[in-house]
């Protein structure tokens, strides 16, 4: 080799030598955690306090929770204690808090396993997950960077990492980190007397849902699908031949033409319009599918104004992206745009005239089928550097930063454009996937269970977490969605799942049908009972839907509700509470951990205390809990007559609410509502009830003209009625 050759190899070792170390010391910096300060902190609400690190850039991490920019109200309060810690691993950034004490840890949203969360990991990157088999359950559809603690003394703390990066949220004993593969970003602090109080906390800063509709408090009913409008008419029939009261029958995806969204099948569907006056007319309401991924076709009409208005996710290289769900290759809105969720929101206008009473929006991860892709290659969605345009102070970014917040920003367009469509009308909408704070817009549901014993348990603390995490409206597929469901499973399911705040009961293509009368007499029977006691319930729980609204408190809750200093109670998932005088105890639990106190046990419905399969229901001594008549639909009057059930506490008293309003519109907030107060007291051998407050505008009395009251008194049941306004005397 001629010298001058071996002088440039030689050169050019060194070089690389040189090159290799920087690669090897840039990873390395690049892997080591720095500390990042905290550059300002204050208190933005009472006992709320927000921490910004030190090149905090939103920018780069815009807020997608909360529901305004929330103003600096003054200083730390003095003494707080509980300070985060930021730290950057190359540009990823992380928080933690350390705990102190014995701490019980709640939250995180949409999760699988125990209630109580201590020493649990999770990943947030919203993922269709069916029977919850990804990674062993660890990412489900939704992601709610959000954490509750609640400390030995019932005092409580939460923790809201304010991002939508791809990320890990860890809850270990002494420390709760949320790792991110983004930029850094602000976290907000609760630190308040009870969970309860923190609840409230937090929806000062993530806001509530809306007052909903009052039908969809009712039996919703769905399958994937009901094929045509004639097995649609079938299903609504025979509810009400049967006498089992539903309010809401579910059109999947089979109703469109090819999958196209906004269209409806030319063959099984074809007089949509005529279908829905005939749910209308028998007490029915009816909602549809409608998911983000828009058909790649020429001819269709929504494929083609948006691609007239340049609406589409994009490549990294610019190109319109195009990804596989159920009508084959789809163009995916980029609903970060303003404009594409103007575009998406006008969509509604026909599609709501054709009699459309609700929205449901599945698939919105997005979930995307790349089976065609190497294994390892395969995400179940978009790749992460697809683009996404931003406007109106969102920053354009890569589908990692907004991939969390998809869903959540596709149903704020999809809930403009119903309520345009609509605007006399209170909105639902079902999402599946969603972001901490997505509540303002949508309901939710639990997604792709199974049917299965496990899953059936599972659903209870899924339920109550979400609601722990600001979503009060939420509630599992009933008898399990994927599988078979025998009579049995799906008699136990119901017994208990039909006091969830939102109860439908669903099934997967192929399964058998489930409906309350496909499993023989006995179990229709027991159906009946089950769903009848939650019309009997309804107007409580429009009432606990009203609170939810206003505080953010959720529906179905935790039973260390009951006592947050009982620390028997903080790992109870078998039983719930539903609001916070009502205990549900399912058939199936085995030794669930009751609050001390007086409890009650109470009937609704003739045979539901003999019936196997139904959860036994508790009263809290201290309480009043209104109830109505056992009707078929919603539009019926439940209020004739009203019966209240009262129990009374240690000193003999007892109170509670009711709240009415239309049932539906926005009347109730120009004060065309009516929520009324009704106490207890003992008097030696009497007990007399008084209605001791009214507030609100709304003439009630039309619908109120008789009132029932049982008195449960160490496990015996007196009775008196009388009419609203009069004292009604109960004789002991
Ligand atoms: C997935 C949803 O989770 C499920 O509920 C629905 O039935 C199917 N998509 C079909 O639309």
């Amino acid at each position: 080799m001629p010298p001058k050759a071996v002088k440039s190899i030689r050169q050019n070792m060194k070089f690389y030598r040189y090159f290799l170390i920087g690669i090897i010391s840039l990873n390395i910096i690049n892997t080591r955690a720095s500390n990042v300060p905290i550059a300002h902190r204050f208190a933005v609400g009472k006992r709320i306090v927000e921490f910004v690190p030190s090149g905090f850039d939103r920018t780069k991490t815009p807020s997608l929770i909360l529901k305004a920019e929330p103003a600096s109200v003054g200083k730390v309060p003095s003494g707080w204690s509980l300070v985060p810690e930021f730290t950057l691993t190359g540009k990823k950034a992380s928080a933690s808090l350390k705990i102190t004490g014995e701490v019980s840890l709640y939250g995180g949203g949409e999760v699988t396993g125990p209630l109580l969360r201590n020493g649990q990991s999770i990943k947030l990157w919203n993922t269709d997950t069916g029977a919850y088999s990804v990674e062993g359950g660890k990412r489900l559809y939704q992601s709610h960077p959000w954490v509750l603690g609640v400390r030995k003394d019932g005092s409580a703390f939460g923790i809201l990492f304010d991002t939508s990066w791809k990320s890990e949220l860890t809850t270990a004993s002494n420390k709760i980190t949320l790792r991110t593969e983004g930029a850094l970003f602000r976290i907000f602090i609760i630190d308040r007397t009870s969970p309860q109080e923190v609840l409230k906390g937090l929806a000062e800063l993530i806001g509530t849902i809306k007052m909903p509709p009052r039908w969809a408090l009712g039996y919703h009913q769905c399958r994937f699908s009901y094929a045509t409008d004639k097995r649609v008419r079938e299903i609504a029939d025979t509810f009400r031949i049967k006498k089992i009261p539903c309010d809401v029958i579910w059109m999947d995806i089979d109703y469109m033409e090819g999958f196209r969204i906004f269209t409806f099948n030319k063959k099984n569907f074809s007089d949509p319009l005529k279908l829905n006056t005939y749910l209308h007319k028998k007490g029915f309401h009816d909602v549809y599918m409608i998911d983000p991924g828009v058909k790649v076709d020429k001819d269709y009409n929504v494929y083609q104004s948006g691609t007239s208005q340049n609406v589409w996710v994009k490549k990294a290289n610019g190109e319109e992206y195009h990804g596989k769900v159920w009508p084959g290759d789809c163009a995916f809105p980029d609903f970060t745009s303003p404009t594409t969720r103007q575009w998406w929101a006008g969509l509604y206008k026909d599609f709501m005239a054709k009699g459309v009473d609700g929205v449901w929006n599945d698939m919105n991860e997005p979930a995307i089928n790349d089976s065609e892709l190497p294994e390892a290659e395969r995400t179940g969605t978009m790749p992460y550097n697809n683009r996404h345009k931003g406007g109106g102070g969102l920053p354009a970014g890569p589908h990692l930063l907004y991939h969390n917040a998809f869903g959540r920003l596709m149903v704020e367009a999809s809930q403009a454009g119903i309520m345009e469509a609509n605007p006399d009308k209170r909105p639902f909408l079902l999402t599946r996937a969603n972001l901490l704070g997505g509540q303002r817009y949508a309901a939710t549901w639990t997604g792709d269970n199974e049917a299965s014993w496990k899953h059936l348990k599972l659903s209870i603390p899924m339920s109550i977490t979400l609601g722990l995490s600001g979503q009060p409206f939420n509630g599992p597929d009933i008898g399990g969605f994927l599988g078979n469901t025998d009579g049995d499973l799906w008699a136990n399911w119901l017994g208990f799942g039909i006091f969830f705040p939102f109860t439908r009961g669903h099934a997967c293509a192929g399964t058998n049908n489930k409906e309350p009368w496909a499993y023989g007499p006995a179990i229709e029977k027991s159906s009946r009972i089950a769903i009848e006691r939650r019309y009997r319930l309804l107007p409580y729980i429009y009432t606990l839907f009203r609170e939810a609204s206003l505080s953010g408190l959720p529906v179905m809750r935790p039973v260390f509700f009951a006592d947050p200093q009982d620390l028997s109670l903080r790992q109870e998932e078998e039983a719930f509470m539903l609001g916070k005088d009502i205990l549900v105890i399912p058939a199936f639990a085995e030794h669930p951990s009751l609050p001390s106190g007086i409890w009650e046990t109470f009937s609704l419905v003739d045979g539901d205390k003999t019936d196997k399969y139904q959860a036994t229901l508790k009263i809290r001594g201290g309480s009043i809990v209104p109830l109505g008549k056992i009707v078929q639909n919603t539009n019926d009057n439940s209020f004739y007559p009203l019966s209240l059930i009262v129990c009374l506490d240690k000193d003999g008293k007892a109170i509670g609410n009711l709240y009415m309003d239309a049932g539906d519109g926005w009347s109730f907030q120009k004060g065309d509502y009516s929520l009324l107060t009704f106490e207890a007291e003992r008097k030696g051998q009497m007990v007399r009830l008084e209605l001791t407050g009214k507030e609100g505008q709304r003439i009630v009395d039309k619908d109120i003209k008789k009132i029932n009251v049982t008195l449960l008194l160490n496990g015996k049941a007196y009775t008196a009625s009388g009419t609203l306004g009069r004292n009604i005397d109960i004789n002991l």
